[in-house]
């Protein structure tokens, strides 16, 4: 049990009940009947046992990777191929993003969405126009969600007309973007450089935002090995490069606030660098089975410690909820299993650690959020695990060894369950769902 002392002026607020969260040590710790202090700076500050209670809490969740302005045409890519989808959809969508109506539109949807699914950290990527990605800092920060904000760059390789920068501008851009959102002082909106993937990018402007992030201590975000026909693609665009990883590894932008999505066909290797240069990993089941991308190892992953979290990839994927993500990763490790019954499934445990703690990781912010650590900001979700008449009712009067057993159930409940079952969530102290609207 935890605590530090405080005086009573400094107590925002108290909650009782049972939280479940994940620790280094334990991937699913159940503390059942405790008090949890929350302190006037959003803090958790005491987690002590009290007796019988029924509120049940889980740390928020945290997305490591979604397309804010893909939401707007979330659904569409399940019947062709990444490169093919990125030219039909995604580049003519987010070429419409200079208008700052439209984008207010669909940002001011996409953050309410996720806050309301569970998501109280989200990384996402914006489209290359400046105003609009600072207008979804400014949306999250409104909302009170926790947010990585990156302003795309791409300097080659369009397919859209006026969809794409040069090299110089992409820079210029995103050092206004950078400067922009830092000088907004949002307590809980970053910026992060935002290179799309090499393919969109020339060695020199990598190089640059490299050369940017590491001045400025920034994070990184792109996309990597995602699907085979990019790889090849790849390939024979860097062809000095000897992997897709070593690219990005020899223009800076592998580095411990780094955040990489899907990695589906990355070799041990190249998971190697991952964990030298403590480089991370969004694992985007949905949209890796939708597209057809590829299904992550996410057991090698873990086995060449390299940080690992989950994201939904709207629009990729079509679902902006990590509990659907949750599911999405235990259904792909079982079809691993399948194909190779050697292969050690995910259990629940460990992917409800990547759905938080594995995510806080993953973004270089667990020593803010992730869990219900004495010190960290609270960071949480009141969720209604006992849906009426569901199995903790028809149970409750049974042994003690069957009433542990609901006990697991009523912790898989709520992520076999979707926003109905997230009564309240919170962020840094601050309820922020249900939405208090001006
Ligand atoms: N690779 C480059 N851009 C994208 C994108 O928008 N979505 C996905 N899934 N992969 C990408
Ligand atoms: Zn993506």
């Amino acid at each position: 049990m935890e605590t530090s002392q405080k005086s009573v002026t400094d107590i925002r607020f108290v909650c009782r009940g049972t939280f479940v969260h994940s620790t280094a040590e334990e991937a699913l710790q159940i503390l059942e009947d405790a008090l949890l202090g929350v302190d006037s700076k959003g803090k958790v500050f005491l987690l002590i046992f009290c007796i019988s209670c029924s509120e049940f809490f889980m740390p928020g969740m945290i997305d490591t990777h979604i397309h804010a302005p893909q939401y707007s045409y979330t659904g569409t890519a399940l019947d062709m191929p990444l490169l093919q989808w990125l030219n039909t959809y995604t580049f003519p969508v987010e070429s419409r993003f200079q208008d700052l109506e439209f984008a207010k539109k669909v940002y001011t949807q996409v953050v309410k969405r996720t806050l309301r699914n569970g998501t109280t950290t989200a990384c996402y990527f914006a489209t290359i126009h400046t105003d609009a990605s600072l207008l979804l800092g400014q949306i999250a920060n409104d909302f009170g969600q926790r947010a990585l904000v990156g302003k795309v760059c791409m300097d080659r390789n369009d397919s859209v007309k006026h969809y794409k920068e040069s090299s110089e501008e992409s820079q210029e851009e995103t050092y206004r973007f950078v400067k922009e959102l830092l000088n907004k002082k949002y307590p809980l909106v970053k910026p992060v450089i935002t290179p799309r993937f090499a393919p969109s990018c020339t060695e020199a402007l990598l190089a640059k935002l490299g050369e940017m992030a590491k001045n400025n201590k920034l994070h990184i975000q792109s996309h990597i090995s995602e699907n085979l026909e990019e790889v090849e693609w790849v390939k024979e665009l860097f062809p000095n490069s000897e992997s897709y990883t070593d690219i990005y590894h020899k223009c800076n932008l592998l580095t411990d606030k780094t955040i990489m999505a899907h990695g589906c066909h990355l070799s041990d290797e190249e998971l190697v660098l991952f964990r030298e240069t403590g480089a991370a990993l969004s694992h985007c089941p949905n949209s890796n089975i939708s597209l057809c991308s590829g299904v992550l190892n996410v057991r090698n992953v873990l086995n060449h410690k390299v940080k690992l979290g989950l994201g939904t990839d709207v629009a990729g994927g079509y679902s902006p909820s990590i509990l659907d993500a949750v599911r999405r990763a235990l259904d792909s490790s079982k079809v691993l299993t399948i194909q190779d019954p050697e292969y050690k499934t995910l259990s629940f445990e460990e992917v409800f650690r990547l759905a938080t703690l594995g995510g806080s990781q993953a973004l270089s912010l667990d020593e803010r959020t992730g869990n219900f650590q004495v010190g960290k900001d609270f960071d949480a979700l009141r969720v209604n695990v006992a849906a009426p008449g569901g199995p903790i009712d028809l149970i409750q009067n049974e042994k003690p060894q069957v009433i542990s057993h609901m006990r697991l159930s009523s912790l898989t409940c709520p992520l076999a369950g979707d926003d109905r079952n997230i009564v309240e969530v919170f962020v840094a102290g601050k309820k922020v769902v249900p939405f208090s609207e001006p």
